[in-house]
């Protein structure tokens, strides 16, 4: 079971023309992959849904255990798309969760959750990929475990392949991590508001904190050392398909973050999703995201959660755990100089600390894309649209974003 995901690759997408692509492409679609789509589907919520775009509706409509795609509005729902706001979402470089995390979300009958599960429906027929259904992902293995260092990468290949994540004991020392940290009032000097590479996050003292240095390498030859080590670089070997981190350049490699209590505005800790939930997942899935805990972690202080198994189901991937989901939340307490590793589309949240602050270090690995240039081109076009996606998007301290 590989956890290279990928079924397309940027420069060879066909762009979408509304009208052809649904009176032909996704009936057609949907009907090749009717088997994909009934089982999951059957356990959503489907009111009729509307896409308008470019003066044009379309009304997609769940009866029996088909999807039927006619023209005009007949929808309890409805979402308003711009030409490339459709092409976009078709294409999966983008999603609803994009739209709403950047408030260009317009849907002026229904919510969010109608057209997270509708687009369910898209991605099983547009990707080919089976819309989960209560008991697709089974967890056969020991169960909850964590690692060290003395362990194979073969052991914890096929731990991260079934759970879609890594709790790596003691990777670093207390000294080490003490080096780090202590370049955290050095680089924050150089981030301010307006930058977007740093987040602020108000407290309910209204005290505006630096939450967030994306680039912290750049002020940081500690945290550089750390990341070069083999013992570091051996992670990105665990999946065994090549992933690295060519695709980080100096001064981009690593994202430090500062979480402090009682967060009312702004972002420091992120709630429950899928690092692809704002597109992209079948360009780049799975990229690895590594977390060094600086200090450690606990449900007090900040720890990460993951959905296990949720990289191998199609599910919401934000902002909350898709109701009615039969997979488990996982706490990953960690102490100093532990790092987690989780795939790009392993579910998972940061819990808002609420006794004691934590520090952390994110760095990743990614797979080379089958036409780097056509990738990068991609993603810059995306940054602009993204950029302000930390500043919308908020959880209350203590949040657990479970029903
Ligand atoms: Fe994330």
């Amino acid at each position: 079971m590989s956890v290279d995901l990928r079924t397309r690759v940027d420069g060879e997408q066909a762009s979408v023309e509304a009208s052809q692509f649904f009176r032909e492409t996704l009936p057609g679609l949907l009907d090749v992959h009717h088997g994909l789509i009934a089982p999951g589907a059957s356990e959503l919520a489907l009111p009729n849904f509307c896409i308008e775009t470019e003066g044009e509706s379309w009304t997609l409509a769940w009866s029996g255990d088909r999807v039927s795609v006619e023209p005009g509005h007949g929808g309890e729902a409805r979402v308003r798309l711009s030409a490339q706001q459709l092409d976009d979402i078709v294409n999966d470089q983008s999603t609803p969760i994009a739209l709403m995390s950047n408030n260009l979300l317009d849907m002026p009958e229904g919510s969010l959750p109608d057209f997270l599960n509708w687009w369910l429906v898209l991605r099983a027929a547009l990707d080919a990929r089976r819309i989960h259904a209560s008991g697709d992902v089974t967890l056969d293995g020991e169960g909850h475990r964590s690692f060290s260092l003395d362990d194979s990468d073969e052991t914890m290949r096929a731990f991260l392949e079934e759970y879609g994540y890594l709790h790596i004991r003691g990777l670093f020392s207390e000294e080490e991590m003490a080096a780090v940290e202590a370049d955290f009032p050095v680089a924050a000097p150089h981030f301010e508001k307006g930058d977007p590479q740093a987040w602020f996050a108000t407290t309910q003292d209204d005290t505006e904190h630096l939450v967030r240095m994306e680039g912290f390498d750049r002020y940081s030859q500690a945290s550089i050392d750390l990341i070069d080590q083999a013992r570091f670089q051996r992670i990105g070997g665990i999946p065994g398909i090549g992933h690295d981190q060519s695709s980080r350049k100096p001064g981009t490699r690593v994202g430090a973050l500062s979480k402090p209590i009682g967060v009312v505005k702004g972002i420091s800790d992120v709630p429950w999703h899928k690092d692809c939930s704002l597109g992209r997942h079948s360009y780049e899935c799975c990229n690895l995201t590594v977390g060094i805990s600086v200090t450690g972690a606990d449900a007090d202080s900040g720890q990460l959660r993951v959905l296990a198994g949720s990289h191998r189901a199609l599910i919401w991937p934000a902002p909350c755990v898709q109701p009615g989901l039969d997979l488990e939340p996982v706490d990953l307490p960690t102490r100093t100089g532990d790092v987690t590793v989780h795939l790009s589309c392993t579910q998972h949240m940061s819990q808002p600390p609420v006794k004691k602050t934590r520090k952390v270090l994110y760095t990743g690995f990614g797979q080379q894309p089958a036409d780097p240039e056509a990738a990068d081109l991609q993603r810059r076009r995306l940054h602009d649209v993204r950029k302000k996606t930390h500043t919308s998007v908020s959880q209350e301290p203590g949040y657990l974003g479970e029903d």
